[in-house]
């Protein structure tokens, strides 16, 4: 789909997150015939650089991060050529004159701002753009977590930007909801008469959402210390996650609609028993050190790892609970949300030791897709003897090779912003409401002086997690 011409601005365009996603992603989009002619990309950033230094460092970002031999010579050509830099001061006056000037000039109809910048930028740049007239009332502005350490902070946040943005103008990424596999959920759910009638506790025997990296803390082990899987991981991506699985259907599919009704779900969340939430930690493997090395924090107590068991208190869900997972070094990078479906009434054949029931697993990574696990019956004269089977759909089986070349989740969000839809994006009241939800849980831990529990890295977690699941008489799905 065309968009109209756009110029946008990225502060911190020199900056790690610019040159690994969102600056080959624009690549990939004028690729794909999304980038009028007029449009502009103008890297802000604190050191003076020249336009020219500028495309010689996203040139070569190009190369590394989609690689020299994918890229089409004449293509990247032209995509540089697009590319502009400004040195502008966040703190102080320099550059905003010229930013002013140059965007003014010949100016496109979008204006975005992407503050891919530390959150103590966020409100100081805001009320720049603002003050200086930069930003028009119908300009846009980009930001991303961390959004807030806790309520008070993202309040306050939410506060700064509202000094100089209305509501509508703000973009909060979760770049989970850009991934393709997570929007298919809500087709699944609403484009399909098959699922929405058995999708409530009457039918639904728990969930599992399942976020499990291989990778450790990554080089980031200072931010990720005083962060913690809890912030980093559960009051975000999973959060999101959980909302699209047990929403309402939205009246329609338009942003704020959507969005009243992922609020209405955290609303409804009831807080977390203490003995329903375990944190872990993880130890030294053969494939890397213990946290704490890692972390470059010898005391530390953070948590690499959570799982909690969580109940939404409304008629659709009452009765059915909502396990949540996420962990750095697990034994392998899956990401997956399960509605395990409750057994038959009645039973009329004998049962499989084995037996599983009936699941519907929408796979986020690897292998984005969907599969429906059923009981039929084995083939074979063998009398009525049955076996659990996976019917799979992988988007590149079912919608051919190009649907393995998906859109990254930044480019999607990327060109939601220039075309104005915010559906995909949190707005402020769902970010606080999400975070007074965990600070209830942090505040615990916190007064507990809770010791997080530890697991073996390159394994699937504390055996309390583990634990979670059996006093329930459930099990968690293999993390493979
Ligand atoms: C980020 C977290 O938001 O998401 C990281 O800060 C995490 O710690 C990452 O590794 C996971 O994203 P993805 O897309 O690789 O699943």
């Amino acid at each position: 789909i065309p968009v109209e011409p756009f110029d946008l601005v990225i502060f911190g365009g020199t900056g790690d997150l610019a040159r690994r996603k969102i600056l080959p992603g624009l690549y990939r989009r004028m690729l794909a015939g999304q980038m009028p002619t007029e449009a502009r990309i103008i890297g802000a950033a604190r050191s003076k650089l020249s336009h020219k230094a500028f495309r010689e460092m996203i040139a070569e970002a190009l190369d590394t991060f989609i690689g020299a031999e994918k890229l089409d010579p004449e293509m990247a050509k032209t995509f540089l050529s697009r590319l502009h830099y400004m040195h502008v001061d966040a703190m102080g006056e320099d550059g905003w004159d010229d930013l002013g000037a140059l965007l003014d000039k010949d100016a496109n109809p979008v204006r975005a701002f992407y503050l891919s910048v530390g959150p103590s930028l966020f409100g100081p740049i805001a009320e720049k753009l603002y003050n200086t007239g930069i930003a028009t009332s119908s300009s846009r502005i980009v930001v991303e977590k961390p959004l807030g350490h806790d309520l008070a902070s993202a309040k306050a946040l939410n506060a700064q930007l509202a000094e100089s943005f209305d509501e509508r103008q703000v973009y909060r990424i979760d770049h989970y909801l850009g991934k393709e596999t997570v929007q298919n959920l809500m087709a699944v759910r609403f484009a399909n008469a098959l699922f929405e009638p058995l999708w409530n506790a009457r039918h639904v025997d728990h969930v599992q959402i399942t976020v499990s990296e291989s990778i450790g803390t990554g080089g980031r082990g200072a931010y990720y210390d005083k962060s913690g899987a809890m912030r980093d991981m559960v009051q975000n991506h999973l959060m999101q996650l959980l909302c699209l699985t047990a929403m309402e259907p939205p009246g329609r599919f338009e942003a704020d609609r959507v969005r009243d009704e992922k609020l209405k779900v955290i609303r409804a969340l009831e807080p977390v028993q203490p003995d329903e939430a375990v944190r872990g930690q993880y130890r030294a493997g053969p494939e890397g050190p213990d946290y704490k090395t890692d972390a470059e924090n010898p005391d530390s107590r953070t948590e690499s790892y959570v799982a909690l068991k969580v109940h939404i208190a409304n008629w659709r869900w009452t009765g059915t609970p909502f396990y949540l997972r996420t962990g750095k070094r697990l034994r392998a990078r899956m990401s997956e949300i399960a509605v395990i479906f409750k057994e038959p009434p009645h039973a009329i054949f004998p049962k499989l030791p084995a037996h599983q029931s009936n699941a519907l697993v929408i796979r986020l990574q690897p292998d984005e897709g969907i599969t429906m696990r059923m009981t039929i019956k084995e083939p074979g004269p063998g009398g009525m003897r049955l076996a659990d089977v996976p019917l799979d759909m992988t988007f590149a089986d079912a919608l051919g090779p190009d649907a393995g070349d998906m859109p990254d989740a930044y480019e999607r969000l990327i060109m939601d912003v220039i075309r104005g839809d915010q559906t995909l994006f949190m707005r402020g009241d769902e970010v606080e409401a999400a975070w007074e939800w965990t600070d209830a849980i942090l505040d615990d831990w916190q007064e507990r002086r809770d010791v997080p529990k530890p697991y073996d890295a390159g394994g699937s977690g504390p055996e309390d997690a583990l634990a979670l699941m059996h006093h329930d008489g459930r099990r968690w799905r293999e993390i493979e």
